[in-house]
């Protein structure tokens, strides 16, 4: 995902410089080029030996390095440059990238840097509560540095509190968020359903069907990643929700469909890729399902098309866009949910159809709009997930 991109990583002189290798070998398996520049002081933590040979490349430390070439190396990397994070960061390195220092490697090169630049600070609990501190993470804020706030817990200094480093791959998604795909949704608000629900029979038992949220959780997170802020109402998954995304989880249709009317007008994109499957019982009548004394069982209710609704109640400039699993008569079905719920796009499913449908990892859509339908070949849902947004990016206002 970072094939041809360039990550400057800084590592500094704390405990936790040796969790900066785990970073670096992580970005190296997504094809990233990582550049690494320590401080003096983190040599004595980690060695520069570790890093050249998980990055493959030089560990820059020496300003003054007569070894490179013929150009100013600082300046030569600093443009080269697409991303720099710093993890960790020392209270010593904050302060002087604050204050505009440059009297090392990293702080000089990082001076020249123009493109996005993140730093994750990790230190004692008392240091990174000092107002010195939390002034000097304010300034970089103001100068468009993304502080990317510490863990709490035990420190290897004894201190129970903030300072701790986060983890590397939370690290890697805040770096993915910034690079793996053009932000073409940027300001975008995208609301997304995922998931199955839930219908409750009795205390004991419920109705649920075979959806696992894989394709709604594949739209949500590279809608995150192309710069949309997303919210995920989400049935009950076995999923981890993807970072930086809202997540709002329900349990039945009635509680789905209440998380979503409340969110439609702040959405520009909904995508209602949940299998809320329609529960009412044949023949229902609210007088049928009136309940005799002492039964536990909960009566099933009228389920409220969530798809139908939304389309009933867009406002203008909103593109909406359902989901259909068919196992025959595919196009003429979605077609006709279409034109009935009045949504701009239905991606549909042929379930019988090997690799598309519950559960797997790939699908095989066909993305029917007004203007006809289109097949795409079997892919990853995630790949999936990029055609179906660049669909409903085609037919927004
Ligand atoms: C064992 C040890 C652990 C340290 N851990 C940290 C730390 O986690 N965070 C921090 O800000 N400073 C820590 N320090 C202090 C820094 O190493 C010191 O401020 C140093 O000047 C930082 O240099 P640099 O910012 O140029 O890398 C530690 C020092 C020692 C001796």
């Amino acid at each position: 995902m970072l094939k041809g991109k360039t990550v400057l990583l800084g590592v500094t002189g704390g405990i936790a410089a040796y969790k900066a290798a785990y970073l670096a070998s992580a970005l190296v398996k997504l094809h990233a080029n990582v550049e690494v520049v320590m401080t003096k002081n983190a040599t004595q933590f980690i060695a520069p030996l570790t890093f050249e040979q998980l990055t493959g490349r030089r560990c820059m430390v020496d300003t003054f390095d007569r070894n490179f070439s013929h150009q100013v190396e600082h300046i030569a990397l600093a443009d080269r440059t697409d991303l720099v994070i710093i993890a960790p960061a020392t209270a010593n390195v904050c302060a002087k990238l604050a204050h505009g220092l440059a009297d090392d490697m990293l702080t000089t090169t990082v001076l020249a840097c123009t493109c996005p630049k993140l730093i994750a600070p990790a230190m004692n609990t008392h240091m990174y509560e000092n107002q010195v501190t939390q002034d000097n993470l304010d300034t970089l804020r103001r100068y468009g540095w993304e502080v990317i706030a510490p863990g709490s817990g035990h420190l290897a200094c004894g201190a129970v509190g903030p300072g701790r480093m986060p983890e590397p791959q939370q690290l890697v998604d805040h770096i993915l968020r910034h690079l793996a795909l053009p932000h073409d949704l940027e300001g975008r608000h995208v609301l997304v359903t995922a998931g199955p629900t839930q219908e409750a029979l009795d205390p004991v038992r419920y109705l649920t069907n075979h959806s696992t949220g894989k394709m709604g959780y594949a739209v949500a997170r590279v809608a995150m990643l192309r710069g949309a802020q997303v919210t995920l109402v989400t049935g009950p998954t076995a999923l981890e929700p993807p970072p930086f995304v809202e997540v709002v989880p329900v349990v039945s249709a009635q509680d789905m469909f209440e998380a979503v009317s409340q969110r439609q007008e702040w959405a520009d994109f909904i995508f209602k890729a949940a299998a809320v499957a329609d529960y009412t019982p044949a023949g229902y009548s609210d007088d049928k399902m009136k309940k005799k004394d002492g039964d536990l069982s909960i009566p099933l209710k009228r389920t409220t098309d969530i798809l139908q609704h939304l389309g009933a109640h867009r406002r203008a400039g909103q593109v909406i866009c359902g989901f259909s699993m068919e196992t025959r008569d595919m196009l003429e079905n979605s077609a006709a949910k279409l034109e009935k719920k009045k949504v701009d796009m239905i991606c549909a499913n042929n379930l019988k159809v090997a690799g598309a449908g519950f559960g797997t990892d790939t699908n095989v859509i066909t993305l029917i709009t007004a203007a006809g339908a289109r097949e795409l070949p079997l892919m990853s849902k995630e790949e999936a997930a990029g055609e179906i947004l660049d669909a409903a990016l085609a037919l927004a206002p």
